[in-house]
């Protein structure tokens, strides 16, 4: 694409967490220079809305501090309501027609008026199904709502120059990194604290994105509903399996039900892309972010699939240090890290 060749840090502000990535390009590929992340208390960002945005201010400065980072191009992504992605069939037309007429064509597609909205799209190529038509992805964020990201990275000193949607930045560490996989239709799921965004894509490109309103969150009010716990001490049940006063083969049996919930919404999802692709089936599932971090949540999953389900590492197909980083830990998180590497691989003047 055009733009410089800056590299910009990738930052992802999640329901549970700020992440940050900052990565090298070199000759042999990507090398990773920073990986990072910081909690947010649990009312921060609530429907991927910022709501308290001084806390998320804290933790973008505490994430710069730690990384030595000042007043430096960023990329952020957005998701959740406020953004709607549409595949659309349009007249053939050049890029520059497109252009000029994209506004009116969107229109029709999109629930809000289009002066709320910051309107992006791309070309896939010719509609199989219509010689005479051409695919289009169209992407439409509420303005206010990006205004929101934008502003609080501007707050925090950094200077956002590509705004992107999580399931794009996920799909770039895919097709960038993974892309030799030979597999014609995989499904990227990225699992947060806040609900689960799927995209599927065809021959390495998106043909059906949903979001599944169902994360790492929902465990938790589960298990305060059930053991009458806070929703801090319903997370450390969560990851440790214990907590003093529940009986441990309870909790065992609560999160298991929850696993299989999720993996059911996943399922439904797949089987909607199904119906909706002429019976196209999911060949592969990739997961990414926190929850995929879930004990038997991929055997749940390849189970009731019955295709092979892996984690999204995207620093497996990094040069990684060793001398700079601790090398199993980065493996141990290295889901949470799929959006904020993708923005990471974004560069100034990049498109979707
Ligand atoms: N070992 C684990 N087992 C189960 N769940 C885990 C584990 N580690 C983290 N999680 C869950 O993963 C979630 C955080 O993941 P992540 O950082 O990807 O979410 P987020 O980006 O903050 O949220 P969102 O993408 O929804 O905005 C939390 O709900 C957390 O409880
Ligand atoms: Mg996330």
């Amino acid at each position: 694409m055009f733009g410089s060749k800056k590299e910009i840090i990738g930052i992802d502000i999640g329901a549970s967490a700020v992440k940050l990535v900052q990565l090298k390009e070199t000759k042999a590929g990507y090398q990773l220079k920073s990986m990072d992340r910081e909690p947010l208390p649990p009312e921060a960002v609530v429907d991927s809305s910022i709501m308290d945005s001084t806390s998320v201010v804290q933790a973008i400065h505490a994430l710069s501090e730690r990384n030595r980072i000042k007043s430096a191009d960023v990329a952020i992504s957005v998701s959740g309501h406020s953004v709607i992605i549409r595949k659309i069939s349009l007249p053939s037309m050049t890029e520059d027609e497109l252009d000029n007429s994209i506004q009116w064509e969107a229109e029709q597609y999109i629930p809000f008026e289009m002066s709320e909205v910051f309107l992006d799209y791309h070309i896939i190529g010719p509609d199989p199904n219509d010689e005479n038509l051409m695919e289009v992805v169209l992407v439409a964020a509420k303005r206010d709502f990006v205004n929101e990201y934008v502003g609080v990275l501007k707050e925090s000193g950094l200077n956002p120059v590509v705004v992107d949607v999580d399931c794009f930045a996920i799909e770039n560490v895919y097709s960038l990194l993974y892309g030799d996989d030979d597999v014609d239709v995989v499904a990227l799921i990225d699992i947060g604290a806040g609900g689960a965004q799927v995209n599927i894509l065809k021959n390495n490109v998106s043909v059906f994105t949903r979001e599944v309103q169902m994360g790492g969150n929902h465990f938790n009010e589960e298990i305060q509903k059930r053991f009458g716990l806070s929703s801090e001490d319903a997370e450390t049940l969560k990851l440790q399996g214990a907590f003093e006063g529940v009986d441990a083969t309870q909790a065992a049996a609560l999160i298991k039900q929850v696993t299989d919930a999720l993996c059911q919404e996943i399922r439904r999802s797949l089987d909607f892309f199904s119906s909706a692709f002429a019976d196209e089936q999911v060949q592969k599932l990739y997961v990414s972010g926190g929850v995929a971090l879930t004990e038997n949540l991929l055997k749940s999953l390849e189970d009731r699939l019955g295709i092979p389900v892996a984690v999204l590492d995207p620093f497996s197909h990094m040069a990684v240090s060793e001398s700079d980083f601790d090398l199993d830990y980065v493996k141990s998180v290295a889901p949470f890290f799929a959006v904020a590497a993708g923005l990471a691989t974004r560069k100034v003047g990049d498109k979707l």
